[in-house]
């Protein structure tokens, strides 16, 4: 009864929101993990990395045959970003270290090794969301240890990693509590940034030489504003027309924001409850990937929404992504190599048949891909 009220109101929704049958279409492209986190589109070999922050997971999904393959370090991992002179080599935040990793995102890991450790302070504190800005420097934050669903305030940094400043990283901004969503607007002069217990969005002017920010900032999306959504800011994206796409932790749902005007132009609901992250890709840019969790759901709320934890693709939206910039702080593994992997699988076919009935699954063999 709950499962089919639940399905209604998000077709109900879905509906209202697209202004006539072109309207989004949102499909289901690889099966559940428990926290999917941090996408990140590599056109180079059309792969879309994410990773499952608490089993230590970083996937790769293979956009041109739908298969995924994943590997396991051996602690919290989050984000991953390959570096821009060679594709398989992966830089990855593990707990609160940066660390470098060979692997073919199919079955074979190489080296590894720790590039730093930042937060000393705060020990248990661990990397959360990052990206690479033009340049290939890293802009990766922290958050506090999460205990009952309770993050500690101001345990949090966001940093700026580059090859000079490997071993000790600059600190951008102090007092964060979880260092989130980030984006460059096109123009590439202004970085946009949630620390998500503020439930804001912010823009710093940004200075891609100097690789600073603005001491002052404004705020261009206010979540408390808007009665009509819910939940809290957390991973973002941007695109070529420099509108926002934020996503709602316990909202449901993908906002577009006109970044100038704070302006909300659209709501996208999605069969899960904490949406966690999205970037745009596929061949075209126009594909808007977007990943959600489990982790905190209810064993009843998991039947109700079997598809959370899962990748979505949400296709004809109308708008396309920037590509996405890669890490330039390191040629290659560099120091003396430590074994971090834990486990490796795939590679996987996802295969609907989960029960749930408002999601379609991609069909490859069908030209476009998706149905
Ligand atoms: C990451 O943190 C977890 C929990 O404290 C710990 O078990 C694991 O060994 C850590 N991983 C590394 C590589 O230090
Ligand atoms: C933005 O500015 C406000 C007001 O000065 C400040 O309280 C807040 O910490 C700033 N946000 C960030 C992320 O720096
Ligand atoms: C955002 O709003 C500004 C001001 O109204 C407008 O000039 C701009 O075209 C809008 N952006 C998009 C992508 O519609
Ligand atoms: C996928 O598309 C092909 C071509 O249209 C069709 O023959 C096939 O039945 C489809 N498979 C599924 C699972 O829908």
């Amino acid at each position: 009864m709950f499962f089919r009220a639940f399905l209604y109101l998000t077709w109900l929704l879905a509906t209202a929101i697209s202004t006539h049958f072109d309207g989004p279409s949102i499909t289901q492209v690889t099966a559940p993990v428990d926290h999917a986190e941090g996408p990140h589109w590599d056109g180079r070999h059309n792969i879309l990395y994410y990773v499952d922050i608490h089993s230590g997971g970083v996937l790769a999904y293979h956009y041109n045959t739908n298969t995924l393959s994943r590997m396991h370090l051996n602690g919290d991992v989050t984000p991953v970003i390959p570096s821009r002179k060679d594709p398989h080599l992966l830089l990855v935040g593990l707990n609160r270290s940066v660390v470098a990793v060979e692997w073919d995102a199919k079955q074979k890991v190489g080296s590894q090794a720790v590039l730093t450790t930042v937060s000393e302070q705060f020990p248990l504190s661990r990397f959360n969301d990052g990206k690479a800005d033009k340049r290939g420097r890293l802009w990766w934050g922290t958050m506090g240890v999460e205990t009952n669903l309770v993050v500690p305030p101001g345990q949090g940094f966001f940093y700026e990693i580059t090859r000079e400043h490997i071993e000790n990283p600059i600190i951008i901004r102090k007092d964060v509590s979880i260092s989130n969503g980030l984006a460059w607007n096109k123009a590439n002069n202004k970085l946009y940034y949630i620390d998500t217990p503020t439930l804001k969005v912010v823009e710093f002017d940004y200075d891609d030489e100097k690789g600073t920010i603005s001491s002052e900032n404004r705020t261009v999306f206010d979540v408390n504003e808007h009665p009509s959504i819910a939940g809290a800011p957390d991973g973002m994206t941007i695109d070529e027309d420099d509108n926002l796409y934020i996503c709602l932790y316990g909202g449901g749902a993908v906002i577009k924001v006109n970044s100038s005007t704070g302006k909300l132009l659209q709501v996208i609901a999605l069969p899960a409850r904490d949406v966690t992250s999205a970037a745009f890709g596929g061949p075209k840019l126009d594909i808007l990937f977007v990943t959600t969790s489990r982790v905190s759901l209810t064993p009843k709320e998991r039947l109700q929404l079997p598809a959370a934890g899962s990748v979505f693709a949400i296709e004809r939206l109308g708008a396309r992504g920037l590509p996405a910039f890669t890490a330039d702080i390191v040629d290659s593994v560099p120091k003396k190599p430590v074994n971090l992997l834990e486990n490796i699988f795939g590679p996987e076919i996802f295969t609907p048949g989960n029960g749930n009935k408002n999601v379609v699954t991609r069909n490859t063999s069908e030209p476009g891909g998706s149905k």
